[in-house]
Formats: C-alpha cells, structure tokens, sequence
C-alpha cells in the first residue's frame, strides 16, 4: 500500500499552539517561578536556532542540547558517562523502587534483558482486543457528549483501561477502583514539582512523601501482593503482563524476577505508559480537529482499512496516514519534552568538554521544532512522515528516547494510539471548542486547561 501524501503548501497548514520561551532578561524571581510552574519555558529560544548552550545553575554547569548529534552523544555514544537526574531519580525512586525506568547498572541491564522479549511485536497481538474494546468505549463517551468534551480526560481513562487490562486480564479479589485511586494518586505525587525539588539534593537523599501518597503507595502495593501470591499459586500464569512477568527468566542465568522487581515494574509501566499515550493521543486529536483536510483523509483511511467494524491485528499496518498523524503529535509535542542527565565521569558532547557532576539538558522539545533541521517546523504536517520523506537519522525524532534505555513500551503504544484514533475517527467527527491552548510542561507535556473539543457522529 501506498503511503498517503496530502500535498500541501506551508501557507494551507495549520501551526498549533507552542511554548513560549521566558525572556532572557527576566529576574531570578520570575525564573525560579517558571521553573516550576513550566519548566519548559526556561529552555532559552536560541536552541531553536542553535543545537548546544552551556552554563551555570546552582553551582554546577548545564549543557543544553538539541541536535541530534548532541543527543546521540549523550544517549548512545557515552551512554556510560551518564545517569539519570537527581531529581527524577528522587522523585521516582520511593514510588517505584529499582524497577527498570531507574535503574542503573547491573540491575538495570538484568531488568532489561528479562523484560524486552515480553514487548516483542509478536507477543503484542493478544492485547489488541482489550485496546478495540477501550477504543470503542471512549469513542461511544466521546460522541455521546453534547457539550464540549475534554479529551485529555477521556484518554487518560481509556489508556488507564488499557494498561490496567494489559496488566492483569484476571482481578479475582482485586477492587480495580481502589487501587485506580492509588495509582492516580501516586502518579500526582510524581506530577507535582515543588520550590524544594529545584535544590540540587544528592539523589540518595529521599523526597519526602506526602500522607497521601504514602497511604496510595500501601493500598497499591497491598493490592498487587495478593494478586502476586494468587498467581503463584496458579499453575497456568495468564497471557497478560502480569503473566508474562512471572514467568520470564533471564536467557544466562535462568533466574526470574521477585516479588518486588514484578510490583514495582507493574507500577513503572502504569507511570511510564498510561498518561505519556493519553496525552499523544490529547495532542492528535487536537491537531487533527484544527485540519479538517486530514481530518477528512484520516476518515476515509479508518473506512477503507476497518469499515464500520472493529480493527483487526492484521489491518493496523495499514492505518499509514493514522501513524504519520501521531508520528508528527509526538514530533510537535513530545510527551517527555526534555530528559536530564548527569555526568557520572568526564567526557565530551561534540568537542564541547564535560566533567564528572555537570547535568545535561536533553532538549527534544526544541530538537523537533529546530529552524534548521525541518522545514516549517512550527506546522502541523504529517506529510514529513511518508516513507520516502521521514527523516533517516534516527536521532530526530526522541519522543520514545533513544539508545539502549529508549522506551520499552513504543510499539505497545503506537498500537494502541492507532488503534484508538482509528476507531474514534470512523465513527466521529472532531472541532476544536475553543481557541486558547497553552502547553505546559508537568512532568509530561499537557494542554494546561485540558483540552475541550466537539465531537459529532458521522
Ligand atoms: C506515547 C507513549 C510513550 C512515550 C512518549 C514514552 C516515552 C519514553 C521515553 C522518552 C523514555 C526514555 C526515558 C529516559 O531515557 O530517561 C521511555 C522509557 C520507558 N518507557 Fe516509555 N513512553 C511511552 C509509552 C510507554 C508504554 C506504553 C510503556 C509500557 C507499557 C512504556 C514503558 C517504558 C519503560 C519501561 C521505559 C524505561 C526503559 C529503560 O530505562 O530501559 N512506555 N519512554
């Protein structure tokens, strides 16, 4: 099958809503305020034009980059030179343990050895059915809306389903609402950033946690244990995740994993997986209510490869134009806009010299709006995506990371965002509701008021 072009000049594309960089000569004051409130307006406008900055920041020296190049640098070629920042590492750590997302080293390799082969391609099918049933769930929600809807909200619900179901397909004794409220609670306890986060604490000393998140960290917990105990004592482990973990074994040693690593990679995949593809999917509907020309397309590429039925495994492949579609959301707004690296011994980013303690800024946000790396990089082209237009180096496109900790879970989520939009598209139509977007960076990139819009049987 053909890849589908849509053919239009820079003046007939739409140009979403995008971050506005703090000015230079702003006071300390409004910088640390911003800091917090969105971090991603701190990342100065001359990395649009430029792909590497360096200076200092409570004592140590920041390294922004947003070439590809640079991030290869960081990500693949001296992957050893760096770890994840303090500061995600203490916010992450008391909620997921060791588990794989942060882990460092031999725990972190072993984890990644035994978990990989569970996300192959071929092992995915068995969760397309529950991604077509939360596909047609959202869109019955969403088309039954007179109003304007918030999308955000239905996604995150939808997703959620998907990943929970993934996990564990059988709840005997499990009070799915319960720990639905501990994990949100727990994925708010990560969300919020607060003035004592922007300290340049050691990443051994632990965050304090809220009450709240503590009680939602021991209702979570709880809850998966006695799944963990109900399940061992099964001879046949399900075909879901939870499966899957208990039984992989390492390829060297033949071990398995423990109790511990299985919750806590239980609860990493819930964080890394559920809001990070709700809000893909946020970002994709916004642009494509904005484009009523690949609106249009979209429509009757959902027709002509799944009709008025449910998407089978064998026709996701040919859902092209949906893929480019969120191929350029993610490009336009990266889940994680920026990751943070720290030097854990001297090295080098493209000639520029770095030492051992100084924190790298991986800025794709800025990477996949550069001036000079796309053309009109500011719109909303999903042309760019084609077969024969995509760019090669890998390097350009980092909303799934890259090198050997690149995200686990991108084939699972590419899946499931086809399938979704696919299913809503075939059965709705979508406007926008109303003209003010502010993207916004609170851990993941989010619209800041949510993202209401209109949608209409077709
Ligand atoms: C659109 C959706 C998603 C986006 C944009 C995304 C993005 C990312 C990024 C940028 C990283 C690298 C982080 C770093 O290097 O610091 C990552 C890692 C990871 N992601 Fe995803 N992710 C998505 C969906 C998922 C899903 C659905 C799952 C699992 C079900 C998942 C599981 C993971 C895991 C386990 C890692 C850690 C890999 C490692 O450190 O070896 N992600 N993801």
């Amino acid at each position: 099958m053909n890849t589908p072009v849509l053919h239009r000049s820079p003046s007939e594309l739409f140009r979403p809503a995008e971050v506005q960089p703090l000015a230079s000569d702003v006071s300390w004051r409004e910088r640390t305020r911003t800091l917090r409130d969105n971090p991603l307006a701190t990342i100065p406008a001359s990395l649009l034009k430029q792909t590497y900055l360096s200076g200092p920041f409570m004592g140590r020296t920041v390294h922004q980059v947003s070439g590809p190049s640079e991030v290869k640098a960081v990500l693949q070629d001296s992957f050893m030179a760096w770890r994840k920042s303090p500061l995600i590492l203490r916010m992450l750590t008391p909620i997921l343990g060791d588990a794989i997302l942060v882990a460092h080293n031999d725990s972190w390799k072993r984890q990644r050895m035994v978990l990989q082969p569970a996300f192959a391609r071929r092992k995915l099918d068995r969760f397309i059915p529950l991604m077509v049933s939360a596909a047609n769930q959202a869109a019955d929600r969403l088309g039954a809306s007179q109003r304007p809807i918030d999308v955000s909200e239905v996604m995150n619900d939808t997703t959620f389903a998907v990943i929970e179901r993934a996990l564990f397909t059988d709840v005997e004794g499990f009070d799915r609402q319960a720990v639905r409220q501990a994990i949100e609670a727990l994925l708010v306890e990560i969300g919020n950033v607060r003035y004592s986060d922007l300290i340049p604490f050691p990443e051994w000393m632990p965050r304090l946690m809220s009450a709240e998140g503590r009680s939602a960290r021991r209702v979570f917990r709880t809850a998966v244990d006695a799944q963990l105990k109900r399940r061992r004592r099964l001879d046949d482990p399900e075909e879901d995740l939870l499966g899957l973990l208990l039984a992989v074994r390492s390829e060297t040693t033949g071990e398995g994993l423990s109790d511990i690593d299985i919750r806590d990679t239980l609860m990493t995949f819930v964080a890394a997986g559920h809001e990070t593809t709700a809000i893909a999917l946020t970002w994709s509907l916004y642009l494509i209510a904005n484009d009523p020309v690949c609106q249009a397309a979209l429509q009757q590429e959902a027709e002509g490869v799944i009709g008025r039925g449910d998407v089978q495994p064998d026709q996701i492949a040919s859902l092209s134009l949906t893929r480019q579609v969120i191929e350029e959301a993610l490009r336009l707004f990266p889940p994680a806009p920026v990751l943070g690296r720290r030097a854990i011994a001297d090295t080098e980013v493209c000639g520029h010299r770095v030492q051992k303690g100084d924190m790298a800024l991986l800025a794709f946000y800025a990477l996949q709006r550069h001036e000079t790396l796309w053309d009109h990089p500011a719109h909303f082209d999903p042309d760019r995506w084609t077969r024969d237009r995509r760019p090669t180096d890998r390097y350009m496109s980092m909303a799934f990371g890259g090198g050997p900790r690149a995200c686990l879970g991108a084939q699972f989520a590419m899946t499931e965002a086809s399938i979704i939009l696919a299913t809503i598209l075939s059965r709705l139509t979508v406007e926008p509701a109303h003209g003010v977007v502010e993207p916004v960076m609170q851990v993941t990139l989010r619209p800041r008021e949510g993202m209401p819009l209109v949608f209409t049987p077709r």
